[in-house]
This record gives C-alpha cells, sequence and structure tokens, in this order.
C-alpha cells in the first residue's frame, strides 16, 4: 500500500492525488483521499487513482490539509467499502493505513460487544475504532489515544489520522511500515517513500519505529509511545524528479531496463578501480573481520532479489571458499533456523522495507548475527536495521517487477565476493584483476545486450500467445532461467518455469511437444557443451529453442530455432549480462498482449506485510 497526506497552506487534494500516482506501484487495488470542507470528507473507489480522480472531477476539494492512500488488499477483498480512508463511528476521524494488525480479531470482538459496527471486513477500520473509543472515553488528546492502542497493537503499520476537531494537525505512527515526512516551509508532506516528495522538498525525516508524529504546518513533533520527546533527524534526500518519471519511455519497466548501462556503472563508480586494481566498500569494510573468518554466509531475500542471492551463492563459494546458504526470508524467519556465532547474514532488497525479509533479519539479528544489506532504498527499514552493507545505487525502481535493482545487486555482491576472496588469499592476483576489469566492462556489453531489441521483439511476437514457457540453465545461469521465469509470470501472466537444464530430464521434459518455447540461457562457460546436449534433448521432442548465446557461437546457431546474441563475459559475470534479454522479451510479450506491464495484476512493488 502506499499512502499521502499533506499539511499547509497549498490545497492538499492536488498533492495528494499526484502522490498517489507516484506511489501506485505500491498497491493499486483501490484509492481514496479524506479531506477536512465543511466537515470530514471521505472518497474512495475501488480500482486504480485515475478511477478516483475521476469520480471527483467537479467537486469542491479545497482543503489545506488531506491524507490519501493506494491500497494492496490483505483483510477483505478490493472493493469501494474496503478502501482507505476508513471513517470513526462519530464520522470526526479519518485514518489510512499500511501494513497489518495481527490481533485485529480479539480488538473487533471488544469493540462489537461496546457496541460498534464495522462498515468494511478491513483491520484497519478496527484499530481506528480502538483509537476513537480510547479517545471519546479518556477525554484527552488523540495523539494520547493513538499511543494507547497502539501500545496493544500487534503487527505493522503506518498510520494518519485526520481529526475534524483538529483541523491543523495530523497524527501519524509507524512500527515496520515506512513512513517519511517532507519538511517544507509552513508545510509538511507524508509519505510511503520520498517520491511524492522530491518535488517539494529535499529535507526529509525518516520516522522509526514506535514513533508517533504530531505534524502542524510550522512544527513537527516526534515521540515515542512512552510520550517522550525524539528530536527529529533530517535528512537531505539525493534524489531528482527526472528518476522518478518516463523519460520518453512507453512505460518506467523499458525505461528501467534501458538504464541499466548508467545504473551498473553508478553502482561500480568510487568503488571499483580497474587501473589500480582496488575495491572500496566502505560499509563493508569495517566488518571486513568478520567476513573473512566467517563459518558461513546466509543470503536472506525474496523475489527477484533472491535470485540474485543464488547467483552470489556460486561467486561467493568460487571466490571466498565460504559456504552459503540462499533462504527465503519468509521461511528462514519461521523455522527456527540455526545461527551459529561466526555466521555473516546479508539481507539483499531493492525497496528495504519487504517485511518478511525485515522480520526475518530482526530475528536474525537478535540471535546475534552481523546483518550486512544490499538494499536499493536509501534509508528504508533493511538498510537501517543491518550493521553494516552497501546501497545498489540503481535509483528509484518504479516498475513492479525489477530489472535495474537486480542487475545493480549482481553487481555489488560480486564486488563483495572478489574483494572477500582476494583478501583471503582464495584468489590468485592475476584472475582477481581478470575479473575486476571483467566487471568493470560490464555497462558496455549490457548497452550492447540492449541493442539486441529489434531481435528480441520479434521473438517475443513470435511466442507470445503461449500458455507455458520453460526457461532453462545451468551454473550460475541457472538462476538466470529462473528470474527468466519470473520475469515473464509477472509481466505476461504465461505459466513459466525455470530448471536447471539438466534436471530437465527428471521431470519438465514431459511438458515438452512442438508447442513449447524454451528458453535457454546458453553463453560459453564451463558447462556449454552440457548445455548444448540439453538442447538437443528439447529439440529430439521437437520443443521450441530460443537461445541466449556468446558471439560466435556456431554450434547453438545450428540448434536453435530462435538466437539472442549478447556480448561473452566471463562465466561468474555472464548473468548480469544475460539477463537483459530475459527482461526485453517478459516486456515485449506483456505489452503485445496489452497488458499493464508497470503494474501487473495482484502484484506490488513493496511488500510490507508478512
Ligand atoms: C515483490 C516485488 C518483486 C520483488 C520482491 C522483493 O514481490 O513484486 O519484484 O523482487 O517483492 O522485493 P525487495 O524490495 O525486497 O527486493
Amino acid at each position: 500500500c502506499g499512502i499521502v497526506a499533506y499539511i499547509g497552506h497549498r490545497e492538499a487534494y492536488p498533492i495528494i492525488l499526484k502522490g498517489l500516482k507516484r506511489l501506485e506501484y505500491r498497491g493499486y487495488d483501490s484509492a481514496g483521499v479524506a479531506l477536512l470542507n465543511n466537515g470530514m470528507k471521505v472518497y474512495k473507489k475501488q480500482g486504480k487513482v485515475a478511477d478516483l480522480e475521476e469520480t471527483l472531477i467537479g467537486k469542491d476539494l479545497h482543503s489545506n490539509i488531506g491524507i490519501g492512500h493506494t491500497r494492496w488488499a490483505t483483510h477483505g477483498e478490493p472493493c469501494d467499502r474496503n478502501a482507505h480512508p476508513h471513517t470513526s463511528k462519530n464520522g470526526k476521524l479519518s485514518m489510512i493505513h499500511n501494513g497489518i494488525i495481527e490481533n485485529y480479531a480479539q480488538i473487533k470482538g471488544e469493540l462489537i460487544k461496546k457496541g460498534y459496527s464495522f462498515q468494511s471486513d478491513t483491520d484497519t477500520e478496527v484499530l481506528l475504532k480502538f483509537i476513537e473509543d480510547i479517545y471519546v472515553n479518556n477525554e484527552g488528546t488523540l495523539e494520547e489515544a493513538v499511543r494507547i492502542a497502539l501500545k496493544r497493537v500487534v503487527g505493522a503499520y503506518v498510520i494518519v489520522l485526520l481529526d475534524e476537531d483538529n483541523p491543523d494537525t495530523l497524527i501519524a505512527a509507524r512500527k515496520g511500515s515506512p513512513l517519511v515526512i517532507g519538511i517544507g516551509k509552513g508545510e509538511h508532506f507524508l509519505a510511503s517513500d520520498a517520491s511524492p516528495i522530491i518535488e517539494y522538498t529535499k529535507e526529509v525525516v525518516y520516522v522509526n519505529d514506535y514513533e508517533v508524529a504530531i505534524i502542524r504546518p510550522d512544527e513537527l513533533i516526534l515521540k515515542n509511545l512512552g510520550n517522550e520527546k525524539i528530536t527529529p533527524f533530517i535528512t537531505k534526500l539525493d534524489m531528482e524528479l527526472a528518476a522518478i518519471e518516463k523519460g520518453g519511455y512507453d512505460h518506467f519497466m523499458l525505461k528501467e531496463i534501458f538504464e541499466q548501462p548508467h545504473t551498473i556503472f553508478d553502482c561500480l563508480r568510487g568503488r571499483l578501480d580497474a587501473s589500480a586494481g582496488t575495491i572500496t566498500m566502505s560499509g563493508i569494510q569495517q566488518y571486513a573481520e568478520q567476513l573473512m573468518t566467517a563459518n558461513r554466509i546466509i543470503m536472506i531475500a525474496c523475489g527477484t532479489s533472491w535470485h540474485a542471492g543464488l547467483v552470489a551463492e556460486y561467486i561467493f563459494e568460487e571466490l571466498t571458499r565460504i559456504p552459503v546458504e540462499v533462504e527465503y526470508a519468509s521461511e528462514f524467519r519461521y523455522r527456527n533456523p540455526v545461527i551459529n556465532k561466526g555466521d555473516v547474514i546479508i539481507a539483499i532488497s531493492q525497496s528495504g522495507e519487504t517485511a518478511d525479509t525485515l522480520v526475518a533479519i530482526e530475528s536474525a539479528k537478535e540471535k546475534g548475527a552481523i546483518i550486512l544489506g544490499v538494499v536499493n532504498v536509501v534509508g528504508s527499514s533493511i538498510a537501517r536495521t543491518s550493521h553494516g552493507g552497501a546501497y545498489t545505487h540503481a535509483g528509484p525502481e518504479i516498475g513492479v517487477a525489477s530489472t535495474k535493482a537486480f542487475t545493480a545487486q549482481l553487481a555489488v555482491l560480486t564486488m563483495m565476493a572478489l574483494k572477500l576472496g582476494y583478501m583471503k588469499g582464495c584468489i590468485s592476483e592475476k584472475r582477481y584483476m581478470h575479473l575486476l576489469n571483467e566487471l568493470n566492462d560490464v555497462p558496455e556489453k549490457v548497452a550492447t545486450a540492449l541493442l539486441q531489441k529489434d531481435a528480441i521483439h520479434e521473438i517475443a511476437l513470435k511466442y507470445k500467445d503461449a500458455s507455458d514457457a520453460l526457461y532453462l540453465g545451468r551454473g550460475y545461469n541457472f538462476p538466470v532461467a529462473l528470474e527468466g521465469a519470473l520475469k515473464l509470470k509477472e509481466i505476461s501472466y504465461i505459466h513459466a518455469e525455470g530448471y536447471p537444464a539438466a534436471e530437465m530430464k527428471h521431470g519438465p521434459i514431459a511438458l515438452v511437444d512442438d508447442k513449447l518455447p524454451v528458453f535457454f540461457v546458453a553463453t560459453k562457460d564451463s558447462f556449454h557443451e552440457k548445455v548444448l546436449s540439453n538442447m538437443q534433448e528439447i529439440k529430439a521432442r521437437k520443443g521450441k529453442v530460443i537461445a541466449v548465446v556468446s558471439e560466435g557461437d556456431d554450434a547453438a546457431n545450428q540448434l536453435a530455432d530462435d538466437l539472442i546474441v549478447v556480448p561473452y563475459a566471463d562465466e561468474l559475470i555472464a548473468p548480469i549480462i544475460n539477463v537483459i534479454p530475459m527482461q526485453l522479451l517478459a516486456y515485449y510479450i506483456g505489452v503485445a498482449k496489452g497488458l499493464d506491464v508497470d503494474k501487473p495484476r495482484n502484484l506490488a512493488k513493496s511488500v510490507t506485510v508478512e
């Protein structure tokens, strides 16, 4: 979900509406706003922000204060009734919420006994009415009521409340879900991330867990749940407005795919110096000792970031000889994992807000593990919870399906492994220098791979009506096959599976017929001959073979029905380049099917619920 709120001297509605559009990648089942215009006015609508906007054309929406929300359903189906903001029993309070209240059923039961009824199926309405009950009965301030209520709440939340009786104050609070407050002159902007704020101010405060904010046009007060004041820590945003706009591309996803030569360059810049033969990563340097002596590295992530972890597993084990495990955050957290002294955890996350990953690292931290974050969003929860780490510097990623964040994650993780392997003496200077140079060449090779766009577009049109697809690769390219399949599923809704090419004969081969497209990641590496044999096996069963191959690979050329040629790179580095055609394929197939590639159905960019 995404939240936006405004208080100040301007019209709140246009600011909130624009902000919601910027945040729409976080959730788009329904949207709503609450304004104070001769009393509390709440407007909400199932569907996209544009649907809400349309229903409000011509309405008097004047107000200098307001809250807005775009929803990704957790409790209750997407519909007008379940959309936020929710309203209190007396109609004077309205609230937006991002997160999940786990003990809502119990609180709801108590409120029903007190005579409350509920218009929606949401946990949000329960929390609001719980706050209302305390507010009305205690005769204290709303801020007090919020603090008392939150002490009872189990779960994750960002909430913002608007009170008809206090038209110059917003009350907000957070635990687990993100909240950024932008500080203007006589005005404040609240949002789930900085993108709705950036065009108004660069001064922001990241609210921490268990903090309550009391926000007036000229004043921002932060308190903990014990009513003690906390000094707000003001950060300067290092982001330009252009970074969150489409810049002439049809979709954010396409823009982000094409940005990759730059984003990877930005990620390497200042860290990798090929001529000097150095890698500098200050956020990791201080944990060098722990990494050098680590018995095990555990990578924790979800989705595409998990795939980056899988590639990194191969690279770390090869270069550092430290055993690596790659864990789905949600599984790791809830199975009482064994964490020993000397284990280092690397958390990988684009948003830095994924609840599963955040909760997993929090519990590992409690058990004494060192946590290093590989995160894209600066100042995000995972970045702040980690002991150290490295930002990926890919810039804001708006397309829901991750692209440039993935390649930047690979670049960071490869640098980490290279540096560590060299420090540990596990690789020779010659190999170290070779890989350093190979990594340095990646931005240029990615730019070359992108030149294949028209060929990939044609292939996409040829296979867009497939009902299933198989993605195969071996070694470093196996996770690339997984990522290719995930991209296709996310963007085109075609059922796709990624598999190690050799494992294909133990099951998926039964799916092969003359209609099944089989995408091979088959660039030159130590497994190449074996992959070619796997291609033969598909051809023998009349499957369609589409192969990503290295320049000049005639053997693959003869086997494949369709070829996508990319520059050769050392096998450790190749995944960063080989994933580019996978991203473009999914994109063009999604577009050819007329789908909303930037906001695929049911998915959200930043999943802040467990
Ligand atoms: C969501 C997104 C995926 C992403 C995953 C992990 O499911 O739709 O694209 O890979 O979350 O997100 P993170 O921000 O932690 O990398």
